[in-house]
């Protein structure tokens, strides 16, 4: 133990000499207050010069005066940046002073850790124990789980979707379709897959929502849409944000699956630049797991009524247009519907979700799963953007993962009981 101590106290102070900072040795988060245009165009140089990562917003043209900017900035580089932000005026407060002490939480293990009592479903998984997760949940619900496989991703991972279905037959059952992980560093994303997989297989026949939609309607599940995104979050960079493939014109890698369906493909609130986060691909549908995904629901798209994708973070309840400003013929249905899931989230947790047309609630983002899926004929088409506002954003601990889930999940309840009232 005291070995221990004193390694620990000279690792610490080794770290120290080399940063030459004595401010930080540790990754942060820096919250940034943004109030003039001149500040908005320091920060956007900012977020795309140093070796920072751009939290919030996606993408730093979204960066505008009276933006709240969050910013992971390596040890480092803390430094520069902060000097940076303190000459030009900038307000700014370190929101995380520990990144890495967060990702360990987020990484440790029941096993490594007999402390913690924390289920399965509250924690956060790696892929090879996603995929066992599925083989197993099906292997012991065979009357109520089928795994399809849909395709596989660039680095040819498979890309297994969960059928879940009651154990009543009806002649045409109608369906809702289920995404995770489209973007890989928003881990709670999948774990709300997990959850809500495991809730209805718990809970089918005991808890009238979840039985009735389960009666009424097949749930396709896809757990991790970005499996190889996600593996590279969780061996390389925590940060990642898009999938992995290789480009021929650069070497920069991945393509942001949220712009990359075919809807107002590639205009403003996308990038055609290949090193840009939000960088929409080659052309509509050049990714394998955005083709595989458009695929699924094109030969699905009589049965399918409800599309959702889960994202974080935000706490926000949106739906389309994300390519336009445009209202969609059904917008004020839509907004019904996320206005009453928003309200029963606040009222059984006390917790403030955002809600709304997306382009106008967060930003335009063009080429969204959402969106495309509206336009396919799914009417009823959401993103939720899951805890939290911004205090851990993707580094939220596991201790957060219920809550998270639970809200999420009544406000998926709201939303399908309704949907199953109207088709
Ligand atoms: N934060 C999400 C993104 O940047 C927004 C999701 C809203 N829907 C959409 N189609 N953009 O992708
Ligand atoms: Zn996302």
């Amino acid at each position: 133990m005291k070995a221990l101590l004193i390694w620990a106290v000279l690792l610490n102070f080794y770290k120290l000499l080399k940063t030459g900072d004595c401010t930080s040795t540790h990754d942060q988060v820096l919250s940034i207050q943004v109030t003039t245009h001149q500040q908005a165009d320091i920060v956007r140089n900012m977020s795309s010069q140093y070796e920072t990562v751009l939290w919030s917003p996606a993408s730093p043209e979204h960066i505008r005066a009276d933006t709240e900017v969050h910013l992971f900035v390596p040890a480092n580089n803390l430094g520069t940046v902060t000097d940076l932000l303190k000459t030009h005026h900038l307000i700014y407060q370190v929101l995380l002073d520990n990144t890495e002490e967060l990702i360990e939480m987020q990484t440790r293990n029941e096993s490594s850790d007999p402390r913690s009592s924390a289920s399965y479903y509250e924690r956060y998984h790696s892929l090879e124990d996603i995929y066992y997760w599925i083989n197993k949940t099906a292997q012991e619900h065979p009357d109520m789980v089928k795994v399809i496989l849909i395709g596989s991703s660039y680095e040819k991972r498979p890309l297994y979707v969960l059928k879940l279905s009651g154990r009543q037959e009806r002649a045409e059952k109608r369906a809702i379709w289920i995404d995770c992980g489209i973007h890989a560093r928003e881990w709670i994303s999948p774990a709300f897959c997990l959850w809500f997989v495991q809730y209805s297989l718990n809970f089918y026949n005991l808890n009238n929502d979840i039985t009735e939609m389960l009666n009424s309607m097949d749930i396709y599940v896809l757990p991790v849409m970005n499996p190889d995104g996600y593996k590279y979050t969780w061996t390389t960079n925590r940060m990642w944000r898009k999938n992995r493939s290789l480009s021929k014109e650069s070497n920069c890698v991945g393509t942001d699956l949220n712009r990359n369906f075919d809807a107002n493909w590639c205009t403003k609130g996308a990038s055609n630049r290949p090193c840009d986060e939000i960088y929409c691909g080659q052309f509509p549908e050049s990714e394998p797991e955005a083709e595989a995904v458009a695929n699924f629901l094109r030969s699905h798209k009589d049965s399918v009524k409800l599309y959702l994708s889960i994202h974080s973070y935000g706490q926000m309840l949106l739906f389309p247009y994300s390519c336009s400003n445009e209202e969609v013929p059904n917008h004020a249905e839509l907004f019904e519907l996320v206005q009453e899931a928003a309200m029963k989230i606040r009222r059984h947790y006390r917790n403030n979700y955002k809600y709304g047309a997306s382009a106008k609630t967060i930003y335009l983002a063009p080429g969204g799963s959402d969106d495309w899926a509206y336009n396919l004929g799914i009417h009823y088409s959401f993103t939720f953007e899951l805890e939290d506002r911004g205090r851990y954003g993707f580094l939220l601990p596991p201790s957060f993962i219920s809550k998270a889930c639970n809200e999420a999940l009544l406000a998926l309840k709201s939303i399908a009981l309704r949907v199953i009232q109207k088709t």
